[in-house]
């Protein structure tokens, strides 16, 4: 190899550090700034139609179906509360009071001066709207004065968007989650490493002594629940047959709205996630019960819960519930014919 041939390879080395690392100051500027300067600008025109300009936009429908109204709250309680009261009649503090705002009129609420910059919105609180209000309050309303600098992290604005929905008498349902949503495989992602957990619960349940949980049961909720087919509702309701059931639907008991507006099954995840902090699970909730802390403990209970039915719900990856695995999976493809992955 001669000199002038070293050159070549050099030089060949030389630029593409060069166009990596340009390509790393554009990208940079492309992924990580809200407003791309006009330099990015005149990038991005360049870019095939469909190419979103900025930040990869999630539906606010589709991030709602993982968001947890609990760290929501607590998330408002920081980010929001030096401005804002969210109890029902709270007063106006630099910003109006939130109850029920979730489909509310903009800038209309009762004993608060809105900015005319709010006041030109028009239109309601839909959650698309709340979402693009507080993902940026300025790029929203123009003249507002809602002096906060908005909530990039997607997951974070929708679990305070989830919390603020759960601020009313009667909530408002989530939103459908549109079908090909661009970003339906990023909350899917990031529910991924939840999903193992799943499973391990309810095989913790299959592994558990019915029995025991009975004894459990009859001293952790007995003062509250009756479980015996057909019994009567006492301060909680009748819990025969709870498991996989719908939540909140048993006839004959007055349940609160916020355990209403779950609109899901009794999965053993979601009797995990109530039973263990029944007010995170349902923020408003009526059972005026702490939760339990130990797993084994709430496996044990739950397992008394599943044997209280003339067919009980079979364990997911067990022997016995193997059978409804490829039922899930024909259901699940069978009608939209979605091709998989
Ligand atoms: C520094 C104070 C401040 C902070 C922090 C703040 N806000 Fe505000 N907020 C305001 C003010 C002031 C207004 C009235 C805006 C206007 O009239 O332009 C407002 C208005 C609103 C409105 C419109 C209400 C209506 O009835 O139309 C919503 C919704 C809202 N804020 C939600 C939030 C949420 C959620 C957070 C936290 C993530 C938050 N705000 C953080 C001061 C604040
Ligand atoms: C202090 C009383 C009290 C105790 C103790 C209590 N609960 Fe409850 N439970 C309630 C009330 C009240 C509701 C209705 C909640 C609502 O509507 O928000 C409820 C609702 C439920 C539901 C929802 C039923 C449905 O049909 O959707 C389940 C499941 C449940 N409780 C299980 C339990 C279990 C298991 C325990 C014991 C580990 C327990 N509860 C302890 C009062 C209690």
């Amino acid at each position: 190899m001669d000199s002038t041939e070293l050159n070549k390879i050099m030089a060949a080395f030389l630029t593409a550090g060069i166009v990596f690392g340009l390509g790393g100051v554009l990208g940079g500027k492309l992924i990580h700034s809200e407003r791309p300067e006009h330099p990015a600008f005149a990038i991005l025109s360049a870019l095939p139609e469909g190419v979103s300009a900025g930040p990869r936009e999630v539906p606010i429908a589709a991030l709602l179906a993982h968001a947890d109204p609990a760290r929501g709250q607590s998330d408002a309680a920081k980010l929001c509360g030096a401005c804002h009261s969210f109890n029902k009649g709270g007063a106006a503090l630099v910003g109006p009071n939130l109850y029920n705002v979730v489909m509310a009129p903009v800038a209309e609420g009762a004993g608060y001066d809105f900015s005319s910059g709010l006041k030109a919105k028009h239109g309601k609180w839909s959650f698309d709207d709340m979402s693009a209000w507080l993902r940026d309050p300025k790029g929203y309303a123009p003249g507002t004065k809602m002096a906060f600098a908005g909530i990039n992290n997607d997951r974070q604005r929708a679990d305070v968007i989830d919390y603020l929905r759960t601020l009313s008498d009667s909530p408002q349902p989530l939103p459908p989650v549109p079908k090909e949503a661009p970003g339906a495989s990023a909350p899917a992602a990031a529910g991924a490493p939840a999903a193992p957990a799943g499973p391990s619960f309810a095989e913790a349940v299959g592994h558990s002594d019915a029995k025991l949980g009975e004894a459990a049961a009859q001293r952790y909720c007995g003062a509250c629940h009756s479980f015996d087919q057909g019994g009567a509702s006492m301060v909680g309701p009748n819990l025969y047959n709870v498991v996989d059931k719908a939540i909140a639907v048993q006839p004959g008991y007055s349940f609160s709205a916020a355990l209403t507006a779950k609109h899901a099954a009794w999965t053993y995840e979601n009797l995990d996630a109530w039973l263990t902090d029944p007010r995170g699970f349902a923020p408003g909730t009526k059972m005026g019960f702490a939760g339990i802390p130990s797993e084994k403990q709430r496996a044990t209970v739950v397992a008394y819960l599943r044997s209280l039915s003339p067919n009980p719900h079979p364990i997911p990856g067990s022997g016995a519930g193997g059978a409804d695995k490829p039922g899930q999976g024909a259901a699940r493809q069978s009608p939209g014919g979605t091709p998989p992955k």
